[in-house]
């Protein structure tokens, strides 16, 4: 009797283990899906924002520039987060639009998790986190070239005084500059409802 007691709880025991396991492969598999995913989105996103930036910085400057920033990036991004079902968001902890402030306790914990493996040198890289009704998808972004200094870097010896002027008139509590090349500069967030 307490033989079959023992082997009807192990029976139990062990096709628990079986079933966990079959959901975190499961889970493994909806991660690696969407950072293949998350990823392709933010190309395409980043992409079309880097070639539209530079083509008015090119027409017209970096005062220019920053106004296209602030109204045809919100618009690209809002267009592509239709077209992909999805939403595209840019957060970052120095945060130079007030609307890329983190909203979330997961949206901060991932920054400051980015910020501090940066700091110490290691790489870091994009996330997915898996919720009930949504999964988020996290991309660190760096300052990866020199022309992003010339809105981002030290005021007054990458900024020119005129650029700083168009920044703290459109942004009045910016907190974006001072960074270096390779510093930690922020995060895409994309957000994918069930
Ligand atoms: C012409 C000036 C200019 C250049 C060059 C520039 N940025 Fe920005 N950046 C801005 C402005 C303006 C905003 C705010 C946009 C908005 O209102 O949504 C911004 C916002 C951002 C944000 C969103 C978070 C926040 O602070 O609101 C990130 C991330 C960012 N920039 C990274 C970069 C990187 C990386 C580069 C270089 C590849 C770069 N920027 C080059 C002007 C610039």
């Amino acid at each position: 009797m307490r033989l079959i007691t023992l082997f009807l709880i192990f029976l139990i025991i062990s096709s628990c283990g079986s079933n966990e396991k079959k959901a975190s492969q499961k889970e493994e598999s909806i991660k690696q899906e969407y950072l293949q995913k998350g990823g392709e989105i933010v190309n395409l996103t980043q992409s079309e924002l880097l070639k539209n930036v530079s083509n008015a910085m090119k027409k017209g400057g970096p005062g220019y520039a920053i106004d296209f920033c602030n109204t045809r990036a919100m618009l690209l991004k809002d267009s592509l987060s239709r077209l992909n079902n999805c939403q595209i968001r840019r957060i970052a902890i120095k945060y130079r639009n007030p609307a890329d402030m983190p909203q979330t306790k997961t949206e901060e914990d991932q920054l400051s998790q980015y910020q501090h493996a940066n700091q110490k040198g290691d790489s870091i890289k994009p996330k997915v986190y898996l919720f009930d009704d949504r999964i988020e998808y996290y991309q660190p972004i760096l300052i990866n070239k020199g022309s992003c200094l010339i809105c981002h870097g030290k005021p007054g010896k990458q900024i020119a005084e005129e650029t700083l002027e168009k920044i703290k008139a459109r942004y009045p509590n910016d907190l974006a500059t001072g960074f270096a090349l390779n510093d930690f500069r922020g995060a895409w967030k994309i957000t994918f409802m069930k």
